[in-house]
């Protein structure tokens, strides 16, 4: 096993991955994402991003921006990553990351930003305000995982398309320009990423008003729950319902042991026990996963000093492997200018 790791390590398998400081964190990015990248940061080089250029995209506060970079580098803090294994940083301190994102535009069709279906939908929801960064999101988010020419890219499936687009970044300027300065990332999908929001139908989502936040309290779990939607079809408590259609039994399947799946799978299916019994016991479930990561969110909170320190950290180290690409690709598209040596 440890030889295994070994080889890992040599093959340089690079993982780079990030959340939006657009809110605070919920169940939705525990689950679809930071929970997964646990389990890869002891084998792969990772960097996790706070991505503060890509929330900056859609109306924001810039009052509160600081404070959702706090309240996501304690997140992930506090559900455990670790800055001794991997690399936690900000997006915006590593300038190259917006440098390259205008070199990679140059590169990239209008076309290709035009049919990406998070441009789609994101034009419609924000409809007053389709800016240039809004389309341009794609290239930016393929400048973080290229900068660092990371080979694995963990993320929810809605984010397949932007991942593709990558590729074909990638294979556009390998071409362009002769070199193959980049390798081309592939998707690792988490197993929790279909999670939807409590009205069980849309991606979890602040803006919805339909997340449980990892900050929540037990009260405000059980109240977002206890309203939450169920399978439609089942009105009365005796019903038999569908718990394959239920996201709150997805849910379970996420939050609770195996025999309670069980139990609320064959109860549901019977009639025999109502939503609310059941949406109890994922609360108490829920709760039971969250408290003690709500616990650390809070201390870290309090210790801005220690995620300012840590994000410094992260700064240097990414910046160290961001300028030796840049290196690459001034060499490769003639910026290398001799004259001002
Ligand atoms: N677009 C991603 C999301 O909303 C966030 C993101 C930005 C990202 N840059 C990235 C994810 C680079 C992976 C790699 O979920």
């Amino acid at each position: 096993m440890a030889k295994e790791k070994e080889k890992k390590r040599e093959d340089n398998r690079r993982i780079f991955s990030g959340i939006q400081p657009s809110g605070r964190l919920h169940i939705g990015n525990y689950l679809g994402a930071i929970k997964n990248w646990l389990t890869l940061q002891d084998d792969f080089d990772c960097i996790w991003g706070i991505v503060d250029y890509h929330a900056i995209t859609v109306r924001y506060e810039p009052k509160e921006l600081e404070d959702r970079v706090i309240d996501c580098a304690a997140s992930y803090l506090a559900c455990g990553l670790d800055p001794e294994k991997s690399i936690l940083m900000l997006q915006s301190t590593v300038k190259e990351h917006t440098e390259l994102a205008w070199i990679l535009n140059t590169v990239t069709p209008v076309s290709w930003l035009e049919r990406v279906p998070t441009f789609k939908d994101k034009s419609r929801q924000h409809s007053s305000n389709v800016n240039m960064g809004l389309m341009d999101y794609p290239v930016l988010m393929a400048a973080d995982i290229l900068l660092y020419k990371a080979n694995y890219v963990p993320v929810g499936e809605d984010q397949l398309p932007h991942l593709e687009l990558s590729r074909e970044i990638v294979r556009r300027f390998n071409h362009r320009f002769k070199e193959e300065v980049f390798p081309e990332p592939k998707d690792i999908i988490s197993s929790g990423a279909n999670v939807k929001g409590l009205d069980g139908k849309n991606k979890m989502s602040k803006s919805l008003n339909n997340c449980i936040f990892l900050e929540d309290s037990k009260e405000d779990i059980w109240k977002k729950l206890s309203t939450a939607v169920t399978d439609p079809q089942r009105v009365r408590k005796n019903d038999p319902g569908r718990p394959e259609v239920c996201n709150i039994f997805s849910l379970h399947k996420l939050f609770s042991e195996e025999d309670k799946i069980e139990y609320v799978k064959k109860g549901c299916k019977a009639g025999s026990i109502g939503c609310l019994e059941c949406k109890k016991i994922l609360a108490e479930n829920i709760n039971k996963e969250l408290s003690p990561i709500r616990d650390k969110i809070n201390e870290y909170k309090n210790k801005p000093d220690y995620i300012k320190d840590i994000l410094w950290d992260g700064k240097k180290k990414s910046e160290k492997i961001a300028r030796e690409t840049m290196k690459e690709v001034y060499n490769s598209i003639g910026k290398q200018y001799k004259f001002l040596e």
